[in-house]
């Protein structure tokens, strides 16, 4: 029987994900079948269950479920533990595994088809909400000689420098930033959904080889138009990261690794 899978969201008409699950089960043979599903604002664990009942065996949750997942799993892995947030679901008998996969999808993305290593570099990451939680274990395992973190409200990122306890973590406050520079910037914020500027001084980018939005198909956001127009020879935004998370997902549940290149290159719109 060709094994079910879903994402759960509300609203969920937008999402990339049945695509992209859909291309990684026809190139590795897998016979399953992946949907989208709006999750009730009232009633999310009970459309989980149902789906889980009716023999799916897992789910990838979005906006606005990703705490409400964690709270409704068994089992937290310990990317989830530590973001505090589940984007992935596991059905096995009568548990719920939950991962985090977003983290290492940025980091994959970043080290893997971008080509810029993270090691021993200086790395500014801004923001301090669910996408920088999720994202501290996996950029630190990558060991850079600093990661920064930087908050519009600056006591949410000293919190996680408190909470993660890690010698190259450190935060710093917006207006500190200036006559610092970084090897990669990346906004974790969603100032960009708002078409909004972190404010961030542009001396921040005068070493940087690499800025990242996270956000994926704004174009040049105001992040990346400042970065550009300081000279960052590379701009990325975040379709690699959403490709990249989906993969480790597909490989959880699949135990087949789908190959990302060419999906990444099709779903890529230019930054203009
Ligand atoms: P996510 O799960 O995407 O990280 P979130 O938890 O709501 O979303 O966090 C949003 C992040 O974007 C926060 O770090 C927020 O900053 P504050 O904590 O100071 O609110 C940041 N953010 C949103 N709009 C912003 C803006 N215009 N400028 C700077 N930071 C912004």
């Amino acid at each position: 029987m060709t094994d079910q899978y879903a994402v759960i969201g509300n609203p969920i008409g937008h999402t990339k994900s049945p695509m992209i699950h859909g291309t990684f089960a026809q190139t590795t043979g897998q016979d399953i079948e992946y949907t989208a599903i709006e999750g009730p604002l009232d009633g999310f664990a009970g459309a989980v269950l149902a789906f889980r009942d009716a023999g799916g065996r897992g789910m990838n949750v979005t906006a606005p479920f990703k705490l409400q997942a964690f709270e409704l799993a068994t089992d937290r892995l310990e990317r989830a533990e530590l973001a505090g947030a589940t984007n992935a679901l596991k059905f096995e008998g009568d548990r719920i595994y939950a991962d985090n996969f977003d983290g290492v999808g940025l980091v994959n993305d970043i080290t893997r088809n971008l080509g810029v290593s993270m090691k021993g570099a200086r790395v500014l990451l801004l923001g301090a909400g669910g996408a920088v939680r999720g994202a501290l274990k996996p950029f630190l395992s990558q060991e850079p000689s600093a990661l920064v973190l930087a908050n519009r409200k600056p006591e949410k990122a000293q919190d996680l420098v408190k909470q993660f306890d890690h010698p190259a973590l450190t935060s710093l406050e917006f207006n500190e930033l200036v006559g610092q520079q970084f090897d990669i910037v990346v906004n974790a914020t969603s100032a960009s959904l708002k078409a909004e500027l972190p404010a961030v001084p542009a001396e921040v980018f005068i070493r940087a080889k690499l800025a990242y939005e996270l956000a994926y198909g704004k174009g040049l956001t105001p992040f990346l138009r400042l970065a550009k127009n300081a000279g960052v020879p590379q701009l990325a935004d975040g379709v690699g990261m959403l490709v990249e998370q989906a993969a480790e997902a597909f490989a959880w549940w699949r135990g087949v690794r789908p190959d990302t290149r060419a999906l990444i290159e099709r779903m890529t719109i230019p930054l203009v």
